[in-house]
């Protein structure tokens, strides 16, 4: 089993990087994730477009060749990098992952989520038509959340954002639930076992007596069985 990340290591920094930061507005209000804030990590979103060292706050531009849509320019990505770390844009990605999203990277899992909660993180949202391919050279990392084409990558940001703080230690009150969750090496990569509550019948549909039982040990042996299995 991956360990959950431990809160004693310092503050964390999970930095994502948008042309659209109040997007994650709402997220960021979360308490799971206000939870993390206060036991140390700290999550920032920053707008490329503060930092675009062209006129007029210009971020994107045509493709060379033609073709449809803007591509997010690596001027303005970098500019943004070198002024949010401090440091060369190329050196960034020396102290933590730098992840670009996107759906030609590979695909996040469980695995990667509780990998990359290790330490800091640094994503890079792309939009129109994605960010230039010499971003090659500033990250670590290429992740998708799916094989489906989305608007932007802040919602795919946005989804391993929540997987990596799920996983730190202290964000969910319950550490148990995470330990039992979906895809986590405690199920062995199956899916969670189904839950059940009050009413234990609505409109004829019952609760499975073993779980009315009060039978510890059955329950788990019938949780056992049920993993992985649904539809
Ligand atoms: N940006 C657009 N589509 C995406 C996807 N499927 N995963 C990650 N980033 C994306």
């Amino acid at each position: 089993m991956l360990p959950l990340a431990s809160s004693d290591m310092g503050e964390r920094r999970l930095d994502v990087f948008s042309l659209f930061p109040a997007a994650f507005d709402w997220y960021l209000e979360q308490v799971h994730v206000r939870r993390a804030a206060d036991l140390g990590t700290r999550i920032a979103v920053w707008n490329y477009r503060d930092y675009t060292p062209l006129k007029h706050l210009q971020v994107d531009d045509t493709p060379f060749g033609g073709g449809a849509g803007m591509v997010l320019r690596i001027d303005v990505v970098a500019a943004a990098l070198d002024a949010v770390y401090g440091v060369d844009c190329e050196l960034v990605k020396q102290e933590r992952r730098v992840i670009e999203l996107t759906p030609k990277g590979r695909q996040l899992d469980d695995a990667l989520a509780g990998e990359l909660a290790q330490g800091d993180i640094c994503l890079l949202c792309g939009r129109y038509e994605g960010i230039d391919e010499r971003v090659t050279n500033l990250i670590t990392d290429r992740v998708s959340i799916g094989p489906y084409v989305l608007s932007g990558g802040e919602i795919a940001a946005m989804a391993m954002l929540d997987a990596v703080v799920r996983k730190i230690e202290g964000a969910i009150s319950n550490p148990a639930s995470i330990v039992q969750e979906s895809f986590a090496a405690d199920l062995e990569g199956g899916t969670e076992y189904p839950q059940y509550s009050r009413p234990a019948e609505f409109r004829g549909w019952r609760v499975p007596d073993v779980l009315l039982s009060g039978h510890h040990a059955e329950i788990e042996r019938w949780r056992a069985a049920q993993i992985g299995r649904q539809k």
